[in-house]
């Protein structure tokens, strides 16, 4: 079956190797299944503070990243979301049919008023009101694509969760206007944790215990030589009492795309220092071409003709959206 498959990323911070093993690199994949459209979040990157130097700079990173993990723009469109401008427009209409309550309960949200360290209260008076209102843009950019499948690591499910109570809510009211989208976890390496402290999803926002996709492979390697590991010498997949091994498992087997099972296998008998170097050369050989290939799109500039490409194809599939949801809601239709 053919079907449309949507994801994005935000250009805020360096990107991860939990970004990575979560979702960009199985991208490719992507393309044998269906149509894949595949953006550049930077609307989103603007909810919270961000240099406007490193934004422009972090967004022709991610469009590097895509294609250099593989994805092939001739079959994948690849775009900027604000090239696109029915995602905020369509913003402007679907705010309406979701709830402060729905969306002050998203764990996003809460985190972030959690890492400043303040109450509810001072929450309220300092917090933008596009992080409260991400998700409903975030539903936007799903639906305008008539998406069916989204690839999300485990932090976005949530998001993608309300985007369905979305669409039911707006489907009951004016009739079958929006597909029904679905989020898709990979079953290893959907959450990556933080190689110091493995109870924390490693994040682009957290430089201690994190891989970055442009970090030298000698940085890499020892940030994973020197993770975290777990009492005992036993080479197990446990996460309640293993945490640190078991992310390391996870990351090997995600890179490998093997089963947690099969790498278990693979490592019985090993001791902990082994067990990690191999994990280190099996990272670092996979990053190595891709860091090799991001580095010749950058030189060439192959992204910019990408971008034009994907914007052009984007808004024609976006405006179609729009379209149909504002007859349906009884914007006056002039054409
Ligand atoms: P973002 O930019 O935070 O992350 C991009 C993708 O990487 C996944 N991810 C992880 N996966 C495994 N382990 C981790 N430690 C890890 N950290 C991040 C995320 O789950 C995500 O899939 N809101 C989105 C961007 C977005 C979007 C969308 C995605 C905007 N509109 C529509 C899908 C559909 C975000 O901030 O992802």
């Amino acid at each position: 079956m053919s079907e449309i498959i949507l994801t994005g990323i935000k250009p805020t911070g360096k990107l991860t190797l939990g970004n990575y093993l979560g979702v960009l690199k199985h991208l490719p994949e992507t393309m044998n299944r269906g149509k894949p459209y595949i953006f550049i979040a930077d609307l989103h990157a603007l909810t919270l503070p961000i240099d406007p130097e490193e934004l422009r700079q972090n967004s022709i990173d991610i469009a590097a990243f895509y294609l250099a993990a593989g994805l092939d723009p001739n079959k994948a469109t690849i775009f900027l979301q604000s090239s696109v401008p029915a995602h905020a427009e369509l913003n402007t209409i679907m705010q309406n049919y979701m709830y402060m309550g729905e969306l002050s309960r998203m764990t996003q949200f809460k985190d972030i008023s959690a890492k400043m360290g303040i109450s509810k209260n001072a929450a309220d008076a300092h917090i933008g009101l596009g992080i409260f209102a991400y998700p409903v843009l975030m539903a936007c950019d799903i639906v305008l694509y008539d998406s069916d499948i989204v690839p999300v690591g485990d932090d976005q499910t949530q998001h993608v969760e309300l985007c369905r109570d979305l669409v039911n809510r707006f489907n009951h009211r004016y009739g079958d206007i929006l597909k029904m989208p679905k989020a898709e976890k990979r079953k290893v390496g959907a959450r990556i944790m933080s190689l110091s402290d493995p109870t924390k999803k490693m994040s682009k926002s957290d430089p201690k215990g994190d891989i970055f996709l442009k970090d030298d492979l000698s940085v890499i390697r020892k940030k994973i030589m020197s993770a975290v590991t777990d009492s005992g010498n036993e080479v197990k997949y446990d996460m309640e009492n293993k945490p640190g091994v078991s992310n390391l498992l996870s990351i090997y087997a995600a890179t490998k795309g093997i089963s947690i099972e099969e790498a278990e296998a693979h490592f019985a008998g090993y001791r902990y220092g082994d067990f990690k170097k191999d994990i280190a050369d099996a990272v670092c050989e996979d990053l190595a071409a891709f860091q090799e290939r991001y580095k010749h799109i950058i030189e060439t500039k192959e992204y910019e003709k990408v971008l034009h490409q994907g914007a052009e194809q984007a808004n024609k599939v976006a405006n179609q959206t729009l379209k149909r949801v504002k007859q349906a809601v009884g914007l006056l239709d002039l054409d």
